[in-house]
């Protein structure tokens, strides 16, 4: 998939479309063949809450305090999280077996973070710089519907 292509399409989704975050994840998790899992997470108080989410199975990871995991370190610090191999960062909450990498994007809200983006992938090493790019482009673009 064309990462220029993917984010005129989610533009449009955005724009034309009711539940935009579960449509946005539903097209990113069926776009990118390296990304296994996709869901948004909402900040609520001290908390992240899994939003919407595509993926094969479920997490058990439905709160997890700010602070706390990949996810709870992005939401602390506000910046992107690329983990190349999730089993040698100390901080990584387990998922899934089959996960071998993760990017988490926080989205902002007047510098407020407000959710995030959570992306696991079963290669390892799957998120380039492209990924970061694209993804925090589309964290902006859904900043307005949370
Ligand atoms: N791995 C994350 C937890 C969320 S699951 O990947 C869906 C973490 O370390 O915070």
């Amino acid at each position: 998939m064309n990462y220029n292509k993917a984010e005129n399409d989610i533009k449009k989704i955005i724009e034309e479309s009711t539940n935009v975050l579960q449509k946005v994840v539903d097209y990113l998790c069926d776009n990118f063949e390296h990304y296994s899992w996709v869901g948004i997470y909402i900040v609520e108080g001290d908390d992240l809450i899994l939003g919407p989410w595509k993926g094969p199975h479920a997490t058990e990871h439905v709160r997890i305090p700010v602070g706390r995991g990949v996810c709870g370190s992005a939401a602390a610090s506000g910046d992107t999280e690329i983990v190349d191999d999730v089993r040698s960062d100390d901080r990584y909450l387990a998922c899934f077996v089959s996960t071998k990498s993760e990017i988490v994007v926080p989205i902002k809200k007047q510098d407020k973070i407000v959710g995030e983006i959570d992306i696991d992938s079963d290669t390892p090493s799957a998120f380039s710089d492209e990924d970061k790019y694209f993804l925090e482009k589309i964290g902006d673009m859904l900043s307005e519907h949370i």
